[in-house]
C-alpha cells in the first residue's frame, strides 16, 4: 500500500481532460488498495505540496500540456524529493517541444515529416506574407500548422492554400512563439503505448477520426472517432511501429509511460509525430484501450505505472 499524491487539473488548456483522467486514476488507485491524496496544481500548489510532503510516498502527475507535462512539475518533485511516475525533467521537456523532439528523432534515424519552423520574431522581421510564401515553396500544400508546445491538437490546422496558411500561422502564433509547419501526410494514424518499468509495448492502435485529423473534438467526443486495436495492419508493419515507438521513447529518455503517435502513408512509410509523456488516462483513453486488448485491466495499467515511479537522474 502506498500513499499516492495525485496531481491533476492545473492551469493549462487541457485542465478539463486532466481532471477526467485524474478521477479515473484515483478510483483505480483506491481499487488497488492505495491511499490517494488529490491535489489540484493551481496557485497554492507549492505551499500545499510542502505541507503534504511527509504524508505521501509517491506522486502521480496526470496533467497534460504546459506546466504539468513539460518538465516543470517534474523538477519541483525532484527538488522536493518525492519519487514520481512517468518521465523525468529532460525527457518531459523534450517531448512537449515538437521541434526539439524532431531534432533528436532525426539524429537517431527515426523518420519524421519534413517541416519548417517559424519563430514569432521572424514574422516581425520578415513579415507574414514573405514567410508564408517561403513555407509554401518549401513544403507545398496541403501542410499542417502546429504550435510547438501544445497538445490535444489545440491551435493545429490543415492548410490547403496561402490564405489558410497565413490564418493558421497567426492563430498558432497566438499560442506559442514557435510554430512548426509540416508536410501533410496522407494516410492512416497509429499510436503505440509503452508502460511500466520493463517498457511493455502495447498493441498498435489505429485512430480513424471522422474529421480527417484527430482534433480536439474528435479526441473528446464519443462516436466521432473509431479506434481499432490491434490495428488491422500487416504483422510486419505492426512490429516496425512498436520498434520505432520504443526507439523514440528511449531516444528522449522517457520512462514509466508514453504514447507515441505516428502517421503511415499509402506506401507504408512511417512518420513519427510526437511522444505524449502523460497520455490521457480515462477508461476510454487510448493506453487503457490498447492494454485491454492484451487483457490488462485499467487498474493493472495504473498499477504498472505506479510501480515504475522513482526520482530520476535528470
Ligand atoms: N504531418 C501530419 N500529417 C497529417 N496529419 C497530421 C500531421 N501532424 C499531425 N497530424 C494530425 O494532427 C493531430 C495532432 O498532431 P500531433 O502532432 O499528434 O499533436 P498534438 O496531439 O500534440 O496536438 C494528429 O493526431 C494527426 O491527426
Ligand atoms: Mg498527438
Amino acid at each position: 500500500m502506498a500513499r499516492v499524491l495525485l496531481l491533476m487539473g492545473g492551469l493549462s488548456r487541457e485542465r478539463e481532460v486532466s481532471l477526467r483522467s485524474g478521477m479515473a486514476v484515483s478510483s483505480a488507485l483506491k481499487e488497488l488498495g492505495h491511499v490517494v491524496v488529490e491535489l489540484d496544481v493551481r496557485e497554492d500548489f507549492l505551499a500545499r505540496l510542502l505541507e503534504l510532503k511527509g504524508e505521501v510516498d509517491v506522486a502521480f502527475p496526470i496533467l497534460h500540456g504546459r506546466g504539468g507535462e513539460d518538465g516543470c512539475l517534474q523538477a519541483v518533485l525532484e527538488l522536493a524529493g518525492i519519487p514520481y511516475t512517468g518521465s523525468g525533467v529532460l525527457a518531459s521537456a523534450l517531448a512537449i517541444n515538437k521541434y526539439m523532439s524532431k531534432l533528436v528523432f532525426r539524429a537517431k534515424g527515426i523518420p519524421v515529416a519534413d517541416d519548417v519552423v517559424i519563430e514569432k520574431r521572424d514574422i516581425i522581421t520578415e513579415g507574414l506574407e514573405r514567410m508564408v510564401q517561403g513555407v509554401a515553396l518549401d513544403l507545398g500544400f496541403p501542410c499542417i500548422v502546429k504550435p510547438n508546445r501544445e497538445g490535444s491538437t489545440v491551435g493545429t490546422s490543415v492548410c490547403r492554400n496561402l490564405d489558410d496558411l497565413s490564418q493558421g500561422l497567426e492563430s498558432a502564433l497566438d499560442l506559442d512563439d514557435t510554430v512548426i509547419v509540416e508536410e501533410y501526410i496522407e494516410g492512416r494514424e497509429m499510436t503505440v503505448g509503452i508502460i511500466g518499468e520493463e517498457n511493455l509495448l502495447l498493441p498498435v492502435l489505429e485512430i480513424r477520426a471522422s474529421k480527417g485529423i484527430y482534433d480536439y473534438e474528435c479526441k473528446y467526443t464519443k462516436g466521432m472517432t473509431e479506434y481499432l486495436v490491434p490495428a488491422p495492419i500487416e504483422p510486419k508493419l505492426s512490429q516496425q511501429l512498436q520498434e520505432m515507438a520504443l526507439k523514440a521513447h528511449l531516444s528522449l529518455g522517457c520512462e514509466g509511460v508514453s504514447r507515441v503517435d505516428f502517421m503511415v502513408d499509402g506506401e507504408g512509410e512511417i512518420y513519427c509525430l510526437e511522444i505524449n509523456t502523460i497520455p490521457g488516462m480515462t477508461e476510454l483513453s487510448l493506453i487503457p484501450k490498447a492494454a485491454a486488448a492484451i487483457g490488462l485491466t485499467f487498474p493493472q495499467v495504473v498499477g504498472k505505472i505506479l510501480a515504475s515511479a522513482r526520482l530520476k537522474a535528470i
